[in-house]
């Protein structure tokens, strides 16, 4: 156990089974970072060698410069000759008392080359997008990975996504084949997925829908377009040649917020962001022979791609999948998974950790949980508090907890405590990876003393997997992450500060992006659909603080017509709900007469969050309306007292 204040160190049982347990790493790395990837990239097969391991002109780089290899023959082909018959993949559906199902590496390499021949079959081809909208079943991972084997570039959109927000990212991506299911389970209910799906595919080049089975539902069904996955894997023969990728040739397209409406494609590549996501996933979390590792992440999320399919099956490792949600049919149900299945490496986020905090630990006192050796958060920030209980009560105080920070840009972890050194500071996320160069800055570009909050940047070699672009939009990439100081390193929208041993808090952002139960959500792509709905002359959202989810939005409208304040509001709710997904909905909506805006028109989407926590407004001179602001006040609040 350890108290607010002090730090933990692995012990030597920690330490013997860690793969990096000497400091000196980090110097060596400092030095020549390059060398240290050169050595990683060399424990994967590549079809061809690199002729330079990196190349840079930021904000364009490249590495593994001339190589050619195929993630998935180092996922699965590679494992074939040693451990054939190793457990891959576990999956634990939603309901306790259907069976389980498990892939070994033979299996899953067979299932992937089935259905890559079947992909083909319809024409796929390396550099065609595929729209992958799939709750967590075994296919999902199936499918990511026979679209890299054919050299097709997937994109997975979060299945609570609703149909419209799914929409807009199959059309930003062109993707011209979309994989889906009939239906899935939520809380014991099936969600229809394909009648959503169908919904979101007007004006996308899709043209062939291949959907699994999983709920047994009637589904709507488009002749010609529609096929039934297990119809056309089933005659398939089960092996194919992985296609040769360029290092720089991408990998997947994941959406993520972006500071305006429209999410943005952030694209990965093969060479560099497979040799980070078997890098980080092998020394941050010690991933060994008998691991069985378990990320909570919906694949739909940069950590699912990474940990929950690429990262563990580079490494040859055993990992879970599980369809359900922490809290159903009870708050026990993901230690009930820990123990069924002897789970060593537990990640997931701040915000289950505090929904299982608040349900105490009397719910978990059946469990063992001591198969556990390294935990580990990802998301948000965590708190001290939550920090303190996750390692005291759910690592029993004797496994290291690793923070993680990292984002859907940079593919895989950046700043974290190693599993066999620490320091595990409370609320503190730790030192960057060996090699990766980071700095927290102030606006004018110099470096922020201890405690001084600053923004973060990756300074070049930056890391391999880091994302080569937004598709089709270079101005955003340029804009978004490298213009602020002048095209030399990569800002990640991020604050944050060192202690004095020049560990790393992250605090959040310092844009509208906000975090809702750890997923990342722009408040402008919600104002967007908003004003695109509906009679307003305008909106802002912003985020709260909530004690369960982190963060909530809340919703303030100016209404243009006298439509009944009940009226509108409903219809706001309904609407984010429906053009973003359930996730997004608003904890209120306030119906304002004006917004407080700069002189220039900007919205000080600041004052409304100082409104809503009830802060002083301080100087209001720059504000071109500044009686908005007590309006706001009272609106929020309720009249002031006389
Ligand atoms: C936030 C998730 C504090 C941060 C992998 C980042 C964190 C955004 C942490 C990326 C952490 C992630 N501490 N904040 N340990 N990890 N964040 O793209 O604001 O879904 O920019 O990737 O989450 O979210 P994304």
């Amino acid at each position: 156990m350890i108290k607010k204040g002090e730090s933990f160190y692995p012990s030597s049982e920690v330490k013997k089974r860690a793969w990096l347990k000497n400091r000196a790493i980090y110097k060596e790395a400092a030095a020549n970072p390059q060398k240290m990837w050169n050595k990683l990239a060399l424990e994967l097969q590549w079809m061809k060698k690199w002729r330079k391991i990196y190349a840079g002109d930021p904000p364009h780089f490249s590495w593994f410069v001339g190589a050619k290899s195929n993630i998935t023959q180092n996922c699965l082909d590679r494992h074939l000759k040693l451990q054939k018959n190793k457990v891959a993949m576990i999956w634990e559906p939603e309901n306790v008392a259907e069976p389980k199902r498990i892939y070994t590496y033979y299996d899953l390499y067979r299932e992937v080359c089935k259905f890559s021949r079947a992909l083909k079959k319809l024409g796929v081809k390396k550099g065609d997008r595929v729209g992958i909208y799939l709750p967590m079943i075994p296919e999902v991972v199936i499918s990511m990975l026979a679209c890299a084997r054919l050299g097709a570039v997937h994109s997975v959109v979060f299945s609570a996504f609703s149909s419209n927000a799914l929409q807009v990212r199959l059309e930003d991506a062109q993707a011209k084949i979309l994989i889906t299911a009939d239906g899935y389970y939520r809380r014991g209910k099936i969600i229809e997925l394909k009648k959503g799906a169908d919904e979101g595919l007007d004006n996308t080049a899709v043209k062939k829908v291949i959907v699994v089975k999983r709920a047994n539902i009637e589904v709507p069904w488009q002749e010609g377009r529609d096929v039934w996955y297990q119809d056309i894997i089933k005659d398939e023969i089960d092996a194919i040649d992985p296609v040769p990728m360029d290092s720089e040739d991408p990998l997947f397209i994941l959406y993520t917020s972006g500071s305006t409406g429209k999410p943005k494609g952030c694209v990965h590549v093969c060479g560099g962001y497979m040799v980070q996501a078997y890098a980080t996933d092998k020394w941050i979390f010690d991933i060994n022979d008998e691991d069985i590792f378990w990320s909570t992440a919906d694949i739909g999320w940069v950590t699912g791609h990474t940990y929950s399919c690429y990262g563990p099956l580079l490494n040859g490792a055993t990992f879970l999948i599980f369809e359900g949600l922490a809290d159903w049919p009870n708050a026990d149900r993901w230690a009930q998974v820990i123990d069924k299945y002897g789970v060593t490496t537990f990640y997931t986020a701040p915000t289950a950790i505090r929904m299982f905090m608040k349900n105490g630990t009397e719910i978990l006192k059946p469990y063992r949980l001591d198969t556990l050796q390294v935990i580990a958060s990802v998301g948000e920030p965590i708190s001290e508090k939550a920090w303190l209980w996750y390692f005291n009560e759910i690592g029993k105080g004797k496994c290291p907890l690793l923070d993680t920070w990292w984002q859907t840009e940079t593919g895989g972890i950046i700043v974290t405590s190693l599993a066999g050194m620490g320091p595990f500071k409370p609320a503190f996320t730790g030192l960057p990876f060996p090699g990766v160069r980071v700095k927290i800055l102030d606006d004018e570009g110099k470096e922020c003393k201890a405690g001084k909050e600053g923004n973060l940047v990756l300074l070049p070699p930056f890391i391999p997997g880091l994302l080569r672009g937004i598709y089709n939009n270079e101005k955003k990439y340029l804009e978004t992450y490298w213009s602020a100081y002048k095209n030399k390193m990569y800002i990640s929208g991020d604050l944050g500060y060192r202690d004095k041993n020049g560990l790393i808090r992250v605090v959040g952002r310092a844009d509208d992006q906000i975090k809702v139960a750890g997923h990342r959500l722009t408040t402008g792509e919600m104002e967007s659909a908003l004003a695109k709905n509906l009679s307003i002359a305008e909106c802002a959202i912003v985020g709260v603080a909530d004690e369960i989810k982190g963060e909530v939005p809340v919703v303030f409208v100016v209404s243009k017509t006298d439509i009944p304040a009940d009226q509108l509001k409903a219809e706001v709710v309904r609407i984010i709900r429906e053009e973003i997904g359930p996730i997004a909905t608003p904890k209120e909506v306030f119906i304002v007469k004006d917004l407080p805006k700069t002189r220039s028109g900007k919205i000080m989407r600041r004052l409304l969050r100082k409104a809503l926590s009830r802060e002083e407004m301080g100087d209001l001179s720059t504000l071109s309306n500044p009686e908005s602001v007590q309006q706001i006040q009272e609106t929020v609040q309720g009249p002031r007292q006389a």
